[in-house]
């Protein structure tokens, strides 16, 4: 199997390698890639050129074999590169870089259909602008691929086109691709005029339909990119709804990665789920949330505006609205974080609470806490991250510092406005000695240099 993706992609304007563009957070090429796994190859084949070893850097793999075509002279001279690496006696299935939503399915059934034969992907596009038409003669069997740029105004009209993907005997290939010229407008080496060269060797050519158009739409240029990403994330949200997750509006949702729901999830609009995400049964979603890497136990709401990544939250609590849960954070079950708070590298114990403005980072938080607004873990000393461990049952005051390292030991109260900097014994009151005062007839200063 070889991919080609060491194109410019000219038309999407970027520095960028086209295939590294990404789709649903991957790269493009890292969804042909997992599509190709799919199939169980004897060999992937990865053929890179333009932008160097960005390609390789990006989707390294063992069981990937990365062969750099330098120049780029076409999509025949690519797979001309990868040629010592096939196997002579099998068939070579080439897919593209740019063509990410070809299904699994699609590939198998062009695979099974025969080993001496030429087999192409082909689909029928309402706008096929851009692609290689595929010209039959009049009993209907394929005779040529025509590109855009070579087609005469009546082949234009096609509505068939090559989505790129093809099955072809790899001796007959090597032959063919030896006997390919660049006499077309782009002068380059087109695969596509095997076509010809496989029916001057009477093999049969033969064209499978994709499943699905989308399957065929390839990227080379951005507005095509924003078409994919939009048809990748609606495909997305149907499976969702199919198994039972409600969505507000299944046109605002983004899953970048692996979204897991369990029964009776809902999910309210414009929210984003990158890497991998489960939600457990009865989880509710609010509006405008970002969840990443994240595990959300049954149950629990997540209020919109709430950013959480790298996190796990326990069942039946509550997180946000504008709440930030950084990474390392583990909340265990009936959890109230509530707005305007952040955790960050903390666990905290079954039923606390720090409802209002608070930072909790590199902290061990006990069981049925309350951690009142304005409280702050000082856990940074300028040079090292300090923990602070508050013990069950402890109830924190409004306005509190805790400067790490330190212990509020169980069941301690800790007055409103104290700065906590050494352990506290269990139990009792912590405040720092104050005094209020009042001084009567005392004047507020005046601006100076105006008269008055
Ligand atoms: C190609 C096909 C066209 C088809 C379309 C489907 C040819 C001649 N044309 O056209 O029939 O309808 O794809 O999307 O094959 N590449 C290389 N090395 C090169 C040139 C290209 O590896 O020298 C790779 C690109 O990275 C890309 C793929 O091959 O992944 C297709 O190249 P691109 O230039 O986009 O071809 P199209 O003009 O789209
Ligand atoms: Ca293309």
């Amino acid at each position: 199997m070889v991919i080609l993706a060491a194109g410019q992609g000219k038309r999407m304007r970027s520095r960028l390698p086209k295939v590294l563009h990404p789709l649903a957070g991957r790269p493009l090429i890292a969804h042909v890639v997992a599509t190709a796994r799919a199939l169980k190859p004897r060999r992937i084949c990865v053929v890179y050129g333009h932008g160097g070893e960005q390609v390789p850097r990006a989707i390294e793999a063992p069981d990937l074999v990365f062969v750099r075509q330098r120049p780029q002279r076409g999509t025949g001279h690519a797979l001309q590169q990868a040629l010592p690496h096939l196997d002579g006696s099998g068939l070579t299935l080439v897919l593209y870089g740019d063509v990410p939503l070809v299904a699994p399915e699609t590939l198998a059934a062009m695979t099974g259909s025969g080993r001496d034969r030429l087999t192409i992907l082909t689909a029928e596009l309402d706008d096929p602008a851009g692609y290689g038409r595929i010209v039959r003669n009049r009993r209907g069997a394929v005779s040529a691929i025509v590109e855009e740029k070579d087609a005469r105004p009546a082949q234009r009209r096609i509505r068939e086109v090559n989505t790129g993907i093809m099955a072809l005997p790899t001796a007959r290939l090597k032959r063919w691709l030896a006997r390919l010229t660049d006499r077309n407008a782009q002068r380059e080496y087109y695969l596509t005029d095997v076509v010809p060269l496989a029916l001057g060797e009477r093999v049969d050519v033969h064209a499978v339909t994709a499943g699905a158009n989308w399957e065929a739409l390839g990227v080379n240029s951005r507005a095509q990119l924003a078409e994919l990403e939009r048809l990748y994330q609606w495909r997305y949200a149907t499976r969702l709804l199919e198994q039972g997750v409600t969505l507000a509006d299944p046109k605002r949702l983004d899953v970048r990665g692996d979204l897991r729901c369990g029964a009776e999830v809902s999910i309210d609009v414009n929210c984003v789920f990158e890497g991998d995400v489960r939600l457990a049964s009865n989880v509710q979603i609010g509006a405008n949330c970002v969840l990443k890497n994240a595990e959300v136990g049954a149950g629990t709401r997540i209020e919109p505006f709430t950013l959480i990544e790298d996190a796990r939250i326990g069942a039946h609590g509550r997180v946000g609205p504008y709440a930030r849960i950084r990474p390392g954070t583990r909340l265990a079950e009936e959890v109230h974080i509530g707005n305007f708070v952040e955790v960050k590298a903390a666990e905290i114990g079954a039923r606390s609470k720090a409802n209002h403005l608070a930072y909790i980072g590199d902290a061990t938080v006990g069981r049925d806490v309350n951690v009142g607004a304005g409280t702050i873990t000082c856990n940074y000393d300028g040079a090292n991250k300090h923990r602070t461990v508050i013990e069950d049952g402890v109830h924190i005051g409004s306005d509190v510092q805790l400067v790490a390292p330190v212990t509020v030991a169980k069941g301690a109260t800790v007055g409103a406005g104290t700065t906590v900097w050494k352990d506290t014994p269990r139990g009792g009151l912590v405040i720092n000695a104050k005094t209020q005062e009042h001084r009567p007839g005392w004047k507020r200063p005046r601006k100076k240099g105006r008269d008055s």
